[in-house]
């Protein structure tokens, strides 16, 4: 399938898609939005496909939406349209997603690396949500993920300022998972992608429904979900497979 704001490939289990209008550092415009959600949709109903990786140039994740676009919006028609809404299938993504992050990640981009299950980091890239400087906010939930990944003070300083965080900072505040250099971002993510899709997807998924889950609700409420998805997982076959694996002293052979 070939996009015309995306590239796409399979490699092996993981897919990787390549954020790909190089001459607006990969803004996001609608067009975007639909070919991210149609790949999406397509990987989610592919069994072969068990990790997904969202990825940018050397030079930028993503910019934001794209600001030639907004500018040309109005208000009624945002509201009917429910302008951007459909960005959320990302984090409503049946799979497990990695943001490979390099250069940019400013407004919508912070915002799309956020939806992710986790962000890892070039050396190089940079974080912000600088909105306001153009008399506008967030909309892509950047105020909500990013003030619960980073806390409100830190949140409120990249919103109020449009200050731009770099790798080690936003690694600090806990907004990336880790930093590696630049050139072996690619490598890295795929080589982590490789290591999720290998394990037993049921327990991929529930491990991912509970910490999603903890942003969400109550600590009781928190550890009521973690712990029936905990005994869910005694049904399968593969957590038995996994148990008696490690008694053997042998790789686990995952069916699911
Ligand atoms: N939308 C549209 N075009 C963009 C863009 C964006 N968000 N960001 C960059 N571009 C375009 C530039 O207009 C420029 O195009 P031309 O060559 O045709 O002029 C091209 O990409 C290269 O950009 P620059 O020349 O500006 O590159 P730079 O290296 O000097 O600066 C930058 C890089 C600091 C990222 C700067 O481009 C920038 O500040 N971009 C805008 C960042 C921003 O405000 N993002 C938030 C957007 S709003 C949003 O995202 C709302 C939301 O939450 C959903």
């Amino acid at each position: 399938m070939s996009y015309e704001t995306i590239l796409t490939t399979v490699t092996g289990p993981v897919g990787i898609l390549t954020l790909n209008r190089p001459d607006a550092l990969n803004a996001l415009n609608r067009q975007v939005m639909l070919d991210v959600v149609h790949a999406l949709n397509t990987w989610e109903q592919d069994d072969a496909v068990r990790a997904i990786i969202i990825t940018g140039s050397q030079k930028a994740f993503a910019a934001g939406a794209d600001i030639r676009e907004l500018q040309s919006v109005h208000y009624l028609d945002a509201l009917h349209t429910q302008f951007l809404k459909e960005w959320e299938r990302v984090a409503d993504c049946s799979k497990p997603t990695i943001a490979a992050v390099a250069g940019y990640a400013l407004g919508g981009g912070c915002e799309l690396a956020m939806m992710c299950d986790f962000i890892l980091a070039a050396d190089n890239a940079r974080f912000g949500q600088p909105e306001v400087k153009i008399g506008t906010l967030p909309g892509m939930g950047g105020t909500q993920r990013l003030t619960r990944l980073v806390g409100k003070s830190k949140a409120m300083e990249m919103c109020l300022t449009g200050r731009l965080m770099d790798a080690e900072e936003a690694e600090r505040a806990g907004l990336v998972s880790r930093i590696v250099p630049l050139n072996e971002l690619q490598d890295e993510a795929l080589e982590v992608a490789n290591r999720i899709a290998g394990f037993s997807a049921p327990a991929v998924q529930l491990n991912r429904m509970c910490i999603n889950a903890a942003l969400n609700t109550t600590l009781e409420q928190g550890i009521a979900i973690e712990r029936q998805a905990f005994l869910s997982l005694f049904g399968t076959d593969d957590q038995q497979e996994g148990m008696q694996a490690f008694l053997d002293k042998r790789q686990a052979d995952f069916k699911r």
